[in-house]
């Protein structure tokens, strides 16, 4: 009988090896960084005592379940390691992220972090970035305007939506458009691009951010991306 491998899984495990006593962890969000929490508590229960910061409502809610408590932002000038995971990645280590919807807080803590390093299966690590749509956190006033605004970027943009259909609001309060390029063949310009565009709160292009990448593989090994 054989049993599928969680590559989601034993990526988030490798990495949580990473978090030593007395450390500053920024807890990423999304269904990788998930085993990586799992993980770290379980290891926080067993006597490993971490500073901790989430990236999002939902992983600060898994952190305290799991029994991590988590520091105050201002009372941590700098986190030493964050684990977050990836939609896509390419071999330079340029990430699409915010599929979760959490780049913001994600960005804000992968910047503020001395090492990032993103836990993925095999399916994210693209040669060019782009397939995956980029989520682009705009704020609620003049929506349709910034949406234009980024349509002209060379994109279809499609406003992200709850499965209810009410429209879906992030942790910070704003909307995420989700912006299909096909192709992304020259990443930095178009972060500098998205950055002009005013409505514009952050959006998912991750570039000279990570230090690392954990690939889960489908026979269960580990690949490591630096
Ligand atoms: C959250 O907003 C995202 O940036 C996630 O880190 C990313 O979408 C990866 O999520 P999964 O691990 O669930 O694929």
């Amino acid at each position: 009988m054989t049993s599928e491998v969680n590559m989601k899984k034993i990526a988030a495990e490798h990495a949580a090896k990473y978090v030593q006593d007395g450390m500053k962890i920024g807890l990423g969000t999304g269904s990788t960084a998930y085993y990586a929490i799992l993980k770290i508590g379980e290891m926080v229960r067993s006597g490993l005592s971490i500073q901790a910061v989430a990236t999002s409502d939902a992983s600060e809610k898994l952190a305290m379940e799991q029994g991590i408590s988590l520091t105050p932002i201002h009372q941590i000038d700098r986190l030493d390691l964050t684990i977050d995971g990836a939609d896509e990645l390419d071999d330079q280590l340029r990430l699409i992220k915010g599929g979760g919807g959490a780049l913001l807080r994600e960005k804000i803590t992968a910047y503020h972090s001395e090492r990032l390093v993103i836990v993925a299966d095999e399916a994210k690590a693209v040669a060019q970035l782009g397939a995956f749509p980029l989520p682009v956190e705009i704020v609620p006033f003049a929506y349709e305007w910034t949406i234009r605004s980024l349509a002209q970027l060379g994109c279809s943009v499609q406003l992200r939506r709850k499965p209810d259909e009410g429209l879906y609001v992030t942790d910070n309060g704003n909307y995420i458009a989700d912006c299909r390029f096909q192709e992304i063949s020259r990443p930095e310009e178009l972060s500098s691009r998205l950055g002009t565009v005013p409505g514009v709160v952050e959006h998912g292009l991750f570039i000279g951010m990570a230090d690392q990448a954990i690939i889960g593989c489908r026979d269960g090994t580990v690949r490591l991306l630096h």
